[in-house]
């Protein structure tokens, strides 16, 4: 007997060059996917029958897996959509610091999150990798909060603690300090969420340039002795990647790997410039990059390597980067992946003849675009999540395929499966979001 079965049109997408698309039950039980059957079949009617609940989406909608990001800022919400004129460094002392010192104020802290994180699950976010801010209470609060609205999370104190680039009101007080309260924020996550373990601690030095070298040792050293996943910022951009060559005399990558960070998992957000031996050292490491494009616009200087990425066998998942990235939601990254990817390939540059301008073989299609919103994002983390079968947790988002309040618009006449698939990716917002659930348990309902 399960404990539901849904029965939908489901579009996935198991790896980067394959949809499918198919119309089928899905048997739930405990949160995991038991079973999975052609919706016209004999095994489908025996789902049926031995199922608690049973959810027909009928044939206007259609199924996903959960979608998963890999970039959150979340004390940088409320700066959503603004303060993106300056470049990264100067963003961060101007605008981002000041900001995220406010979450001192505890109570704020979780009037701030509870939107946030209702608002990504709205937008059909079912897993996300967040940084916090220094603040060991608001971090808690945080996670306390996905815990509470039923995301799945990776919850990370930001440990900062150098006085070259980060103010003396908001940063950790020296390394001791700031290792205890990361040693500490991992037990209070971990408690947080004992009972269904949803929610996850994760190691974060927010980036090389705003922590000591006795501070990265000690954080090297905790996830060596806890296992604890580690996340930061790396080679983002000239000025960032500059920064490790001109005070480790070698790369981002490299110097996170001496300092014992670059471990399986460790998620990398951006990694734009990152040269062919970091490419080789991250796949070996097996590291993983978050992909934010619509940040990068902003903050890169470059578009990310990504074909070279996956071609090494480095795992790629997607983004927001919120606050630097604009859009909230996972599936307008993978639009914008789509376009950087496009602009990367022609080059910008008019004065330029055509061959010089761009990278051939550097854009993705929306397919691929999506499997770094699902598979690949789940692969990147080491979760069973992404596809819709037997054996991998029930994360999935119901969208609309001709809402009335919805932007998506499907024409019987014209749309095959490939553009309507093409519509979700691109058009999808929340006003086509009908239904997201997370570990097999509804999370969000229009
Ligand atoms: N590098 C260090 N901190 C940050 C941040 O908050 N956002 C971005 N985009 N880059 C960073
Ligand atoms: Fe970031």
């Amino acid at each position: 007997m399960s404990d539901f079965t849904v029965e939908a049109i489901r579009y996935q997408t198991p790896n980067p060059s394959t949809l499918e698309r198919d119309r089928v039950v899905i048997a739930v039980v405990d949160g995991q996917i038991a079973a999975v059957a052609p919706a016209d079949g004999d095994a489908a009617a025996d789902l049926r029958a031995r199922s608690r609940n049973h959810l027909d989406l009928g044939s206007e909608t259609v199924l996903v897996p959960g979608l998963i990001d890999l970039h959150v800022h979340a004390p940088q919400w409320q700066q959503l959509g603004t303060a993106l004129d300056l470049p990264v460094q100067d963003w961060l002392q101007t605008y981002t610091f000041p900001l995220e010192a406010r979450f001192a104020d505890t109570a704020m802290a979780g009037v701030v999150y509870r939107d946030l994180v209702t608002t990504l699950l709205a937008h059909g976010t079912t897993t996300a990798v967040y940084f916090a801010s220094v603040h060991e209470a608001a971090t808690l609060v945080l996670a306390e909060t996905c815990a509470e609205a039923g995301q799945r999370a990776f919850v990370g104190r930001v440990a900062m603690d150098h006085p070259d680039a980060t103010p003396e009101w908001y940063r950790d007080a020296d390394a001791a300090s700031g290792l205890t309260a990361s040693a500490r924020s991992i037990e209070a996550i971990r408690a947080a969420d004992a009972d269904r373990g949803l929610v996850m601690p994760i190691i974060t030095p927010r980036f090389l340039p705003a922590c000591t070298d006795e501070l990265l040792i000690g954080l090297g050293t905790l996830a060596e002795d806890t296992g604890v996943r580690i996340q930061t910022h790396c080679s983002e951009s000239d000025w960032h990647h500059t920064h490790a060559l001109e005070r480790f005399g070698t790369t981002d990558t490299s110097a996170l790997d001496d300092f014992g960070l670059l471990r399986d998992h460790t998620v990398l957000a951006h990694g734009n410039h990152v040269t062919d031996a970091d490419i080789s050292l991250i796949a070996a490491r097996g590291a993983v990059i978050g992909h934010c494009p619509v940040s990068n616009a902003y903050f890169a200087n470059a578009v990310l390597p990504l074909p070279e990425l996956l071609t090494a066998g480095v795992r790629v998942g997607l983004g927001t980067d919120i606050g630097a990235g604009v859009r909230p939601g996972v599936l307008q990254q993978c639009h914008e992946a789509v376009t950087m990817s496009r602009l990367r390939r022609d080059g910008v540059h008019a004065g330029l003849p055509s061959v010089a301008r761009g990278a051939p073989d550097a854009s993705i299609d929306t397919t691929t675009a999506f499997w770094l919103a699902t598979a690949g994002g789940a692969e990147a983390l080491g979760l069973p999540l992404g596809v819709l079968e037997p054996g991998r947790r029930f994360d999935a988002v119901a969208i609309d395929l001709d809402h009335r309040h919805g932007v998506i618009r499907r024409h019987a006449e014209l749309d095959d499966d490939e553009r309507l698939f093409e519509k979700v990716v691109r058009l999808a917002q929340t006003s086509d979001i009908r239904q997201v659930w997370v570990d097999g348990r509804t999370v969000h309902q229009r």
